[in-house]
């Protein structure tokens, strides 16, 4: 670990849970001894999220996230162990002491040193014959050089190797490239450059950090860019482009659009507060992170059908965070790029002032459906627009929009907001019965909760988590009775928890969640605090100890028996090949 954990556990003592996580959540119900809120991590309507003051840990039953303190500002503000913990000690006013620094810190710093050593090795290209292409794109483009400059934009060269040589000749090698995303191995086991003759955007963190790559190619053709891969300091869900400098803008809005170049103009044309996903739809993570710069966005995807679905997708994940919505409405030209250079940076302006909320947005969708002067379908209007108005979290607000139907439509208001008022009622009423029978559907009891991860043994995993929960809740039990070890488990997540707080118990070392966190992985974590969540008798701990060290060990035989049964038939098979 990188901190001394003394260090560690005054920080955890300086940092009270339910403080810490208040900053995030509004946390309100009381249930026995832990408080209730909704999980900032995935969207829902009634709290799953909970936080044990007690425990000072915090576990969402609904997506099965959880950790300590530390573990919660990683996931929210989307840092790295160390990160946290210097965020930690900034909130609580304690000096940080020296790192004894870790493997993973070291080669996050290297990577992040090579990509910014490969942005300027694009960025020089531009001013050489090998960026020769790039640099007739922009001009085609109308991108100027202020502009290449404030963005760091470059050039691949159409070449297999001239980066992976210019960072060799800089100390860094081909398997470094290569984990970073910015080389590819060959048939022959070499390395060959991942972007070639290409448009370079470097994605640029809010800290700074050159974190990944887009490449735009110079042709027609599709995809039109290809982005680095997920990294150790990568993340496409988690970033966006230019919010490096859109965090900057005094504009009090931001500008969500869809291409790199839609954005690269925008900021050229004076609206420096643009932004974009990185060929993702826009995730509730990058929603978040823009809401932390801004309580004003404004949606400007192109123009087409894609571009309109897009934008119904970004409203709702935005709309379930404290950020006004607006959505930009576009004539004459497929997207922002195309429109300022057709009629200028001042009609976009009027645009930006023009563009409605995402209530009206949503409701002239309905309305375009339907002819109001046909009796029918001012039948499916109502329905259809009562139902919108029903999903307004605010009650002023659905009068309001009650009332803008009803004269549309030409019926009486009151018909209008009784029907929206019933609605809302039965959607509540769903809502909560969908999100019990989620809870207490059985397989979710004997699986994890944690998304991605399937117990093939659900059997030997439930013994498995019980001698985790055991060891955890009370490390002196490790005497009782010898130990399996973690290659006996059948689940390789639960084998790694095992090992960590086993070798922390040979050590005679403090089991906690805050000394884990820092050897464990977010969702190893989440897992651990999802088993603590489950009941325990400690009174008959040492018998419990036992029963689930057996429990393990005869799934375990079993297995290995219907490995041999398997081995054993295809053996037959193979010998009555043989015979017959
Ligand atoms: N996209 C991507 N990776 C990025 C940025 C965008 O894959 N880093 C994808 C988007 O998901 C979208 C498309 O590329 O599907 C964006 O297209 P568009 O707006 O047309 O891109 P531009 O760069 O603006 O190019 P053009 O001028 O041709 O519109
Ligand atoms: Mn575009």
């Amino acid at each position: 670990m990188a901190f001394p954990e003394n260090f560690i556990n005054e920080l955890v003592e300086r940092s009270d849970i339910v403080d810490v996580v208040s900053g995030y959540v509004r946390l309100g119900k009381r249930s026995g001894s832990n408080l209730f809120g909704l999980c900032p991590f995935h969207s829902e309507k009634t709290p799953s999220f909970s936080v044990s003051p007690d425990k000072q840990i915090y576990h969402c039953f609904g997506c099965g996230k959880g950790g300590g303190v530390i573990n919660f500002i990683m996931e929210i503000e989307n840092l790295s162990f160390p990160e946290a913990v210097e965020f930690l000690a900034r909130r609580a006013g304690m000096p940080i002491p020296e790192q004894t620094d870790d493997r993973e810190s070291r080669r996050r710093a290297r990577m992040l040193a090579l990509n910014r050593d490969a942005a300027r090795f694009f960025y020089s290209q531009l001013s050489t014959p090998a960026g020769r292409a790039a640099r007739d794109y922009m001009a085609g483009r109308r991108i100027g050089s202020a502009t290449a400059t404030n963005f760091g934009l470059g050039a691949a060269p159409d070449s297999w190797d001239s980066l992976l040589r210019a960072m060799e000749a800089k100390g860094y090698t081909g398997q470094e490239l290569f984990e970073a995303g910015l080389a590819r191995r060959g048939k022959n086991g070499g390395f060959y450059d991942s972007f070639r003759n290409r448009l370079m955007f470097p994605v640029i963190d809010v800290r700074g950090n050159v974190i990944g790559f887009s490449g735009r190619i110079l042709e027609d053709g599709e995809p039109k860019y290809m982005n680095s891969p997920e990294t150790p300091v990568f993340s496409k869900s988690r970033n966006l482009f230019a919010l490096n400098l859109a965090k900057k803008s005094k504009s009090g809005y931001i500008i969500l659009s869809e291409g790199n170049i839609d954005v690269v103009s925008l900021h050229q044309a004076g609206f420096d507060s643009a932004v974009a996903s990185l060929g993702t739809s826009l995730t509730p993570e990058q929603a978040r992170l823009i809401s932390r710069y801004t309580d004003q966005i404004i949606i400007a995807y192109d123009n087409d059908g894609a571009g309109q679905k897009a934008s119904q997708r970004a409203i709702g994940i935005l709309e379930k965070l404290d950020v006004r919505v607006k959505v930009l409405r576009m004539s004459g030209a497929k997207d922002p790029d195309e429109f300022i250079k057709r009629k200028g940076a001042d009609a976009f302006r009027n645009l930006l002032d023009a563009s409605e909320n995402q209530v009206d947005y949503r409701l002239r969708n309905v309305t375009d459906k339907y002819d109001l002067n046909v009796d029918e379908q001012k039948v499916d209007f109502l329905k259809e627009a009562t139902e919108l108005v029903a999903r307004l979290p605010g009650a002023v607000e659905r009068q309001v929009y009650s009332m803008r139907v009803a004269s549309m439509a030409g019926v009486a208001a009151d018909v209008v907001s009784g029907e929206v008022e019933r609605k809302r009622k039965r959607l509540l009423s769903r809502a909560q019965r969908s999100d019990q029978r989620e809870q207490s559907r059985p397989e979710r009891q004997l699986q994890p909760a944690e998304k991605g991860l399937r117990y093939e043994d659900p059997c030997s995993a439930a013994a498995e988590e019980g001698l985790i929960r055991l060891l955890y809740l009370d490390p002196a039990l490790s005497r009782e009775t010898e130990l399996p070890e973690p290659e006996e488990f059948s689940s390789q997540a639960l084998g790694r928890i095992y090992s960590a707080i086993r070798a922390r118990i040979d050590r005679g070392e403090e089991v906690s969640a805050a000394v884990l966190g820092g050897e464990l992985s977010l969702n190893e974590m989440s897992l651990l605090v999802g088993i603590l969540q489950k009941p325990e008798l400690l009174s008959r701990g040492g018998r419990a100890l036992r029963d689930y060290i057996k429990r393990i060990r005869e799934r375990k035989e079993l297995a290995a028996g219907e490995t041999d049964l398997r081995e054993l038939a295809s053996r037959l098979r193979e010998r009555k090949g043989y015979e017959g």
